[in-house]
């Protein structure tokens, strides 16, 4: 069960970023350190009380306590803190470019990638660009939540009404898995997210197609699709950018076809998932501000589905 817990895409242990290989550098050390500490002193331990209970003079006891209790630990313990606080990654420092602003929503992500061209919205899902330090800044709108990706690095707060930093750098392409890590309220479990980090090339492409608006429906599904979504009054809380929809209170829709999880990181992103969403909110993700729209027929729902698919 415990080596279960080593590897995979949200494991701290299993690094893929420069700040999260010095974290489990720290980890594995101080782990080590501890445990040799640990059978030094039981070893003691057995011998003045079992091996040999009457050996030890009174003077050599004293200097034990003193040495071995006082000394001792203060030496290593204190050396320890010395090399931890050097390596401990800097979640401040500059980066190479490219800012994501992250704010915590209950119980979602609001995310924005600053460009020259202005703000790239999107939600519930972070891109960024291998061996390339990007700059997060992180706030939160109600109650703090913790923004962490354990294969990237350390987790950061992220609080209501004051901005936090954190520099993050991802080495080895591929899909992690974040994690709110601060108790939100009731669906707190449920508030993760996925991170990708691909090649400088793909993610350039990839953040020219976020920044475009949303193409029209393709084909009769979709059309549907984007009638119910106009008539259940959807877009009162959703934006897809390029249409009459514009809400601003829950995630922004304008690409959310092309993401690899839906309700933040609660499901995966195929077409059922999307309906299983849409008519299930509440019991997904106990307590969501997104209703159960269960009162559609499962073809309304299809549709509604096949048209945010759609939405590449
Ligand atoms: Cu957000 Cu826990």
């Amino acid at each position: 069960m415990l080596l279960a817990a080593c590897s995979g895409r949200q494991s701290a242990l299993d690094p893929a970023g420069e700040d999260a290989e010095t974290l489990a550098l720290m980890f594995t050390v101080m782990v080590t350190a501890a445990a040799i500490l640990w059978l030094c002193l039981n070893g003691l331990f057995f011998y003045v009380t079992r091996v040999s209970p009457r050996r030890m003079s009174r003077k050599l006891a004293n200097g034990l306590v003193i040495g071995g209790g006082i000394l001792m630990p203060l030496v290593l313990i204190g050396a320890l803190l010395a090399w931890g606080l050097s390596i401990l990654p800097d979640h401040d420092q500059p980066g190479d470019g490219l800012v994501i602003r992250v704010q915590g929503e209950q119980w979602w992500w609001r995310v924005a990638y600053e460009t020259p061209e202005g703000d790239v919205i999107s939600a519930n899902e972070i891109r960024m660009p291998v061996g390339e330090r990007v700059s997060f800044v992180l706030d939160s709108h109600r109650v703090i939540h913790s923004f962490w990706i354990p294969s990237l690095g350390g987790k950061m707060d992220m609080f209501p009404g004051r901005q936090t930093n954190l520099s993050l750098r991802a080495d080895e392409a591929g899909i992690y898995r974040g994690q709110c890590a601060e108790f939100c309220g009731a669906s707190h479990a449920w508030m993760a997210f996925e991170v990708e980090a691909m090649e400088p090339d793909a993610f350039d492409a990839w953040l020219a197609a976020e920044a475009a608006p949303a193409g029209p429906p393709d084909g009769g599904a979709e059309a549907i699709g984007r009638q119910i979504f106009a008539r259940e009054g959807c877009g009162g809380c959703h934006e897809i950018r390029g249409t009459e929809f514009q809400g601003q209170v829950g995630p922004d829709l304008t690409h959310v076809g092309s993401r690899h999880s839906l309700g933040a990181g609660r499901l995966g992103a195929r077409l059922e998932d999307f309906s299983t969403w849409i008519a299930h909110t509440d019991d997904l993700k106990p307590g969501v501000e997104m209703p159960p729209f269960d009162h559609l027929p499962q073809e309304e729902l299809t549709a509604l589905a096949a048209y945010l698919k759609g939405l590449q």
